[in-house]
C-alpha cells in the first residue's frame, strides 16, 4: 500500500460540531476551547459559520467568536458563508478562510439551504467572486456525497456536476461530505474514481461522518487513493441539523492515531489535544464518543492536568 507521508487534518469541531449541540455554549467556553485547539499543532480551524441565525442559533455568535480568539498566524481561521449577507459578516470579522457549501442531492439542499441546486450556483458564485476580490481564499463543500437523507443513493456523476461548478466559480479546494455515514469504501473508491478522472487529488478533502463506524475505513481507502486532506471533529461531535440521524465527523484524536501509528505525519500533538476534548466534554457536560477518549475513562485519566 503506497501511502502519503504527510496529511492535513481540518479541526471542524467548532463548527459542525457545535452546530448541532442543542445545548448554548457560552461564547468564552467557544474562544477557550479554540485557543487551546490552536496550541495542539493544528493548522487549520474551522471556527463558526455565518449563516442564518435563526436556522443555527448556536452558532449565532460567529463574530464574538472569530473577534475574541487569539490568532496563530500558521493556522488558517475558517468560517461557513452561505451568501452575501454571511460574506459581509465574515470579512467583517476577518476569517482568512471562506467556506462555501452545497449539496450532491436536491433533498438536502433544499432542507439545508433553502434552495434548489440550479438556483444555488449563482449565490456561491458571487460569495466566491467577491471573496477573492477581498483577498481570501475559499473552500467548497459538497454534502450527501454517497447518499442523502431524503433522496437516497447519490451517484458519483452527480458530484461531479457540482464539484464542477464549484471548481469554476475558483474554489481553490473542495471537501467531500459524506454527510450521513453510510458510505463504505467500495462507494468511496467508485466516488473517488469518477471524481480523480477530473480533478487534481491535491484540491480534494474528504469529510467523513461516523454514523455507522465507516469512517475510519473510508480514510483509508481515500489514503490508498492519494488524498492528503481530511476533516475531523474533535471527540467525534457534530452532525448536520438537516439530515436527521446522522451522527458527528470522525474523531480528530481517534483519526490521528490512526495515521500516526501508520507513520503519517500531522503535525498535531496527542496530548495536547486530548487536553482540548476534555475541555469540551466538560463544558457539554457529557461524554464524547470518541475512542481515545473511551480509554482515558476507561483508564481513570479523564480529569484535565
Ligand atoms: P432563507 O431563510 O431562505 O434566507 O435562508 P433569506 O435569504 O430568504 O433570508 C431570510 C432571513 O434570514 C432574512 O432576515 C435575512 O436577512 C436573514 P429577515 O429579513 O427575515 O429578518 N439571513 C441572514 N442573517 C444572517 N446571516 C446570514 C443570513 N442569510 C439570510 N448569512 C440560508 C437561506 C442559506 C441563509 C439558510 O437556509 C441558512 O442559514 N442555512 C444554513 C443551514 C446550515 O448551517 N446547515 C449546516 C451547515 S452545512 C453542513 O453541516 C454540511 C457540511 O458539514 C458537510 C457535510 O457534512 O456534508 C458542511
Ligand atoms: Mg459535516
Amino acid at each position: 500500500m503506497k501511502l502519503p507521508k504527510q496529511v492535513k487534518i481540518k479541526e471542524v469541531g467548532p463548527r459542525d460540531g457545535l452546530q448541532n449541540e442543542k445545548q448554548p455554549i457560552l461564547t468564552a467556553d467557544k474562544i477557550a476551547w479554540i485557543d487551546s485547539l490552536s496550541e495542539s499543532g493544528l493548522s487549520y480551524l474551522e471556527v463558526s459559520s455565518f449563516v442564518n441565525p435563526k436556522w443555527i442559533p448556536q452558532l449565532a455568535d460567529a463574530s464574538e467568536v472569530l473577534k475574541g480568539i487569539k490568532r496563530n498566524k500558521n493556522i488558517t481561521y475558517a468560517a461557513l458563508v452561505p451568501n452575501l449577507k454571511g460574506l459581509d459578516r465574515a470579512l467583517e470579522a476577518d476569517v482568512d478562510e471562506i467556506s462555501v457549501f452545497m449539496s450532491a442531492s436536491e433533498g438536502h439542499n433544499r432542507n439545508n439551504i433553502n434552495k434548489s441546486i440550479q438556483e444555488t450556483y449563482p449565490v456561491l458564485a458571487e460569495v466566491v467572486k467577491e471573496a477573492k476580490m477581498a483577498g481570501k481564499t475559499v473552500r467548497g463543500y459538497v454534502s450527501t456525497v454517497i447518499a442523502c437523507p431524503y433522496d437516497g443513493k447519490v451517484a458519483p456523476t452527480q458530484v461531479r456536476e457540482v464539484a464542477d461548478h464549484l471548481f469554476s466559480m475558483g474554489v481553490n479546494e473542495l471537501s467531500l461530505g459524506e454527510t450521513i455515514g453510510v458510505g463504505v469504501p467500495s462507494q468511496v473508491e467508485s466516488l473517488l474514481e469518477e471524481l480523480l478522472g477530473h480533478f487534481e487529488v491535491d484540491r480534494l478533502a474528504m469529510h467523513f461522518h461516523d454514523t455507522r463506524g465507516t469512517a475510519l475505513a473510508n480514510v483509508v481507502k481515500s489514503l490508498e487513493m492519494g488524498i492528503t486532506a481530511f476533516d475531523s471533529s474533535l471527540g467525534g461531535l457534530g452532525g448536520c441539523p438537516y439530515a436527521k440521524g446522522a451522527s458527528g465527523n470522525v474523531a480528530t484524536e481517534d483519526l490521528i492515531y490512526l495515521l500516526h501509528e501508520m507513520g503519517i505525519n500531522t503535525g498535531i500533538n496527542s496530548d495536547k489535544l486530548m487536553k482540548s476534548a476534555l475541555m469540551i466534554e466538560e463544558k457539554l457536560g457529557k461524554p464524547l464518543k470518541s475512542r481515545q477518549l473511551e480509554i482515558l475513562r476507561a483508564e481513570g485519566r479523564e480529569r484535565i492536568s
